[in-house]
């Protein structure tokens, strides 16, 4: 029985939604690891599309579980209101979600925090989706933060809030915001959520273990990319949490023993949002010409993507550190008819070719992609079920693409649809899968 990881082999957005959607079929129980609302992950069900930020996407399937993982941080105004659009929908997310007693929490001053931070113009902005997930992280390792079983103990959660608003009230009153933050405000609102929240609170890494001890099966959601993990991404544009593989363990309480497989999801060209080095964008025509394509605007936030063309050397490191068993190619359609693709296969260091990722940021932006350039395809993907019927050329760019990371491509996916997607008969994903 596997519990899997599937996460994002890029920089976020790469339709993981989809494919957790997709799998969660197959697995009793969907977990969510790290970061918080700053996700966008978009499911499209027949005519109804979802948008979800924060609750697993595994919650749009009857009989399954939901767990909020403790390394997630929760703003639970966002979790309500999700929680509402879903019940609007004629969903029941109350009775499937668990979250972590130990989860922290999003407050208020915790944006205003990152608006001031982002405004600074003495630093560079990292572009970050406003929030408030930088700082609550922060607030997290500076080990002053507020987590889920504090805001359920009324009289613990008045003394650690006043602490923290102290703290707060320091920085705020040296940027002249103080008069903008009502306290006692924020105080009772969340007094009053907590109450709303407190059915769903528990301690979910027991209630994981369990599960697994008794041969249920977990998929853990990863959110963002591995590009934006804290230790392994482009630092310092990267999110503040551990999206990569190894966050599913530090943000479930599930130890790697009990992990079986490492699924990567990886969009058929690349994308990002935010600053930060992007070795393969397309700033011209063929950029543009992607994202009308791919309809690449943010899920959470709507700015328009940076788009570009699959990169191998940023594909081949997030596949050491991940472990990937298998990737996943999506959004292969928006390729269709496009022309001759390119592909970047190596970076240019100051005129040394390599396929190693650079650590230093500064390293990173002057890197000059080295592309192939290979055929395109004219006939559709979209609405191929069998992976031999999709056009030549759109399988020899995915031979290639798995010639030049080592790794399988497991499935593609060619649409927004649960249905529009092809896993190979006889792969490692396959096996997986069960
Ligand atoms: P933060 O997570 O809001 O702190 O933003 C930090 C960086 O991560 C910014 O470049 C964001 O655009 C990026 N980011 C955060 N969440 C996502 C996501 O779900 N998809 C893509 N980029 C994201």
């Amino acid at each position: 029985m596997s519990n899997i990881i599937v996460l994002g082999s890029q920089w976020g957005d790469e339709g993981k939604g989809k494919i957790v959607d997709l799998f969660a079929e197959k697995f009793d129980v969907v977990a969510r690891y790290q970061g918080g609302h700053n996700a966008g992950h978009t499911v499209q069900v027949g005519p109804q599309k979802f948008v979800l930020k924060l609750i697993p996407s595994g919650v749009l399937h009857s009989g399954k579980q939901v767990v909020i993982g403790n390394g997630v941080v929760i703003d639970p105004q966002a979790l309500l209101d999700e929680i509402e659009m879903l019940e609007k929908a004629g969903f029941d997310p109350v009775s499937k979600i668990s979250i972590s007693n130990r989860a922290h929490i999003i407050f208020p001053f915790h944006r205003l925090v990152e608006k001031v931070s982002e405004g600074r113009t003495d630093r560079v902005a990292i572009g970050t989706t406003s929030r408030g997930i930088g700082p609550c992280y922060e607030d997290k390792i500076g080990r002053r933060g507020l987590r889920m079983a504090d805001l359920l103990n009324e009289k613990l959660f008045y003394s650690l809030f006043d602490d923290l608003a102290a703290d707060k009230r320091t920085v705020a009153e040296a940027f002249g915001l103080d008069a903008a933050i009502d306290y006692e405000g924020i105080r009772e609102d969340y007094r009053n959520m907590a109450e709303k929240i407190r059915p769903m609170v528990r301690d979910t890494a027991a209630l994981l273990n369990g599960l697994i001890a008794s041969g249920k099966r977990v998929l853990f959601e990863g959110a963002q990319g591995t590009m934006l993990d804290i230790d392994h991404g482009t630092y310092p544009f990267v999110t503040s949490s551990s999206a990569a593989a190894g966050g599913a363990c530090t943000g479930t309480g599930v130890p790697p023993t009990k992990i079986n497989g490492v699924i990567g999801v990886s969009k058929a060209y690349i994308t990002r949002v935010g600053g930060g080095p992007f070795p393969s964008e397309d700033t011209g025509e063929g950029g543009n010409i992607i994202r009308e394509a791919g309809l690449e605007y943010g899920s959470v936030t709507g700015r328009p993507r940076r788009c570009g063309w699959f990169d191998v050397p940023l594909l081949r490191y997030t596949a050491m550190v991940n472990g990937f068993d298998s990737l996943i190619v999506t959004k292969l359609d928006v390729l269709d008819g496009l022309g001759d693709l390119k592909v970047c296969t190596a970076y240019n260091v100051g005129g040394v070719i390599t396929d190693e990722m650079p650590a230093g940021n500064m390293l990173l932006e002057s890197v000059e992609a080295v592309y192939e350039t290979v055929p395109g395809w004219d006939q559709p993907t979209s609405g191929v079920t069998r992976y031999d019927d999709l056009p030549k050329e759109a399988r020899d760019y995915v031979a290639l693409l798995e010639e030049k990371t080592g790794v399988e491509v497991g499935a593609v996916s060619t649409g927004p649809e649960r249905s529009e997607t092809i896993v190979r008969p006889g792969s490692r994903l396959e096996k997986l899968l069960g």
